[in-house]
Parts: C-alpha cells; structure tokens; sequence
C-alpha cells in the first residue's frame, strides 16, 4: 500500500486526480474509472473538472461505475447516487452519460439488479483506477464491518452510524435508506488500481486500522493491504492516528524517478 499525505484537502483532491489523469492518458482516453460519491472525493472531481475545462484532459470517451446506490429512493430523488453522479461528475467533468453506469436502486429485484450489475463490470473488462472514500467505521463502499473480504455485488444493509454520518444529506435521519446496493470487497479488489482518499480528523481511526491494523472484517478497507497496487492518500488530520507517519513521510521523499505513479 502506497501512502500519500498532503496538508489539506485541496492538496489530496490535487494529487489523486494526476493520478486519474495519467491513468486515462495511458489508455488514451478511453479508460474506465471506479467513482465514489461522499464528500472526500469532491476535491478530486473538482480538480479533474479544472484540468478538463482547461484542455488537458478529456473525459468523453472514459467508462464509469459507481460503486453503490441507496434502495428505494424514488427515480430522481435529488440525494440518490444516480443523481449525484451525474451533479458532482459526469456534468462537470464532461462525461458521456451513456458510459457512466450506477447499480439499480430502483429495481422491482435489487438482488437480481446488483449481480447484473457485477457481471456488468466484468463484462467492461474491469475498472482501471477505482477511486474510494472510508467510512468512520472503515467501510468502502457500502461494505460495512463484517462484511465478507470476497463479497460481490449486493444488497446490504446501512448500520445505525453510516445512516446517522449521511444523514447531513437527507431533510430527517429518517429518510436516510436503510438499504443500498454496493460493489462487493472482492469487486472492489479486482480494480487494477484502488485510490482511496481521506481527510479530517474524523477520519484518522478508520485510517490508522485500514493501513497499521490487521486485516479484519471490522475493518473493511484493511482489505485494501492485499490489493496490488493500492494508492492511499490523505490529510494531515486524516494521518494522525498513523503509528509509522514519519516512515511512510520518509518513502514518500524518497521515491525514485522513474517509478511509474
Ligand atoms: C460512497 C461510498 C462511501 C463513502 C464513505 C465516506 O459512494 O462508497 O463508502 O466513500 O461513506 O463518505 P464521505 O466521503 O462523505 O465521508
């Protein structure tokens, strides 16, 4: 695992996002990214909306899939992920709305609509660059602790804290969905490249368990210590938990040249 920090949340969107960037150059544009809604990864879509109004990324060509949709919000309903995709996103970063895919929250089955959407990735040829937020709790996605490290698309159900932290959203807690469907830990570990980023102190325990904890189902991000090339970049209040700050710091300074981002 890859640790990045940076001073401000600015700074982290700034970095994640040339990392997206040299993704997509690579695959001459037609790349296909992992998107995560939640307010960690806005930095970064705001940065790559820059870098595409400015002529030096284009973005029309790229797939996308989000990784997980409430059940039960009505088509349209301003704080589903379909929405807010399509706001934070396929909008400013001139997506093609055809190519940017979120699972089903509106299906009569979701079960059948999250394998669907599972075999749907797969048939795409999988996600070139997935980007993640944490949970407080340290899920990703909406794999909340004790889900299963090879779990797939599906429907699952919101704990009490990740309805209570997305509440800020919704006009009553109680409208928060109590159900979703996610990307599975598996799903998510088949991506080629996982970029997660991270900031606030709110954030600085589910962090130090993802990076310095053991592998644990209480911790779903900590299944990111067996991707291949996992990418974590974060805040200084988002590392402050971080027993070896001063090592990764070290790496960090240290990385050769011509080491490929
Ligand atoms: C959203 C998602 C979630 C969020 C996480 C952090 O698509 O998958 O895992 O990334 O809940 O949310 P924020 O960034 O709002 O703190």
């Amino acid at each position: 695992m890859e640790i990045i920090t940076r001073a401000d949340a600015e700074s982290v969107g700034a970095y994640a996002a040339s990392i997206i960037a040299d993704v997509v150059t690579r695959a001459d544009g037609r790349a296909t990214l992992g998107l995560a809604t939640g307010s960690s990864p806005l930095p970064t879509y705001a940065a790559l909306a820059a870098l595409v109004r400015a002529g030096d990324l284009d973005l029309a060509r790229c797939q996308a899939f989000a990784l997980d949709e409430y059940v039960g919000l009505p088509a349209g309903h301003p704080q589903s992920y379909r929405e807010v995709i399509r706001r934070t996103v396929v909008e400013p970063l001139g997506m093609d709305p055809d190519l940017v895919h979120v699972p089903d929250g509106a299906a009569a089955n979701p079960a059948a609509a999250a394998a669907a959407y599972d075999r749907t990735i797969a048939e795409a040829g999988g996600i070139d660059v997935q980007i993640l937020g944490i949970g407080s709790n340290g899920h990703i996605a909406f794999n909340e602790p004790t889900s299963s490290m090879t779990s797939r698309t599906r429907v699952k159900t919101l704990t009490a804290r990740t309805r209570r932290d997305n509440a800020r959203y919704f006009d009553s807690p109680d409208d928060v969905p109590v159900h979703c469907i996610t990307q599975g830990l598996g799903t998510i570990g088949e991506s080629r490249r996982a970029l997660l980023v991270a900031t606030g102190a709110n954030k600085a325990t589910a962090v130090a368990a993802m990076i310095e904890g053991p592998l644990s189902a209480m911790c779903p991000a900590s299944v990111l210590q067996l991707h291949p090339h996992a990418t974590v970049v974060i805040d200084d209040e988002a590392a402050g938990q971080l027993a070896g700050i001063e090592h990764y710091r070290d790496i960090q300074l240290r990385r050769p040249e011509w080491q490929p981002r």
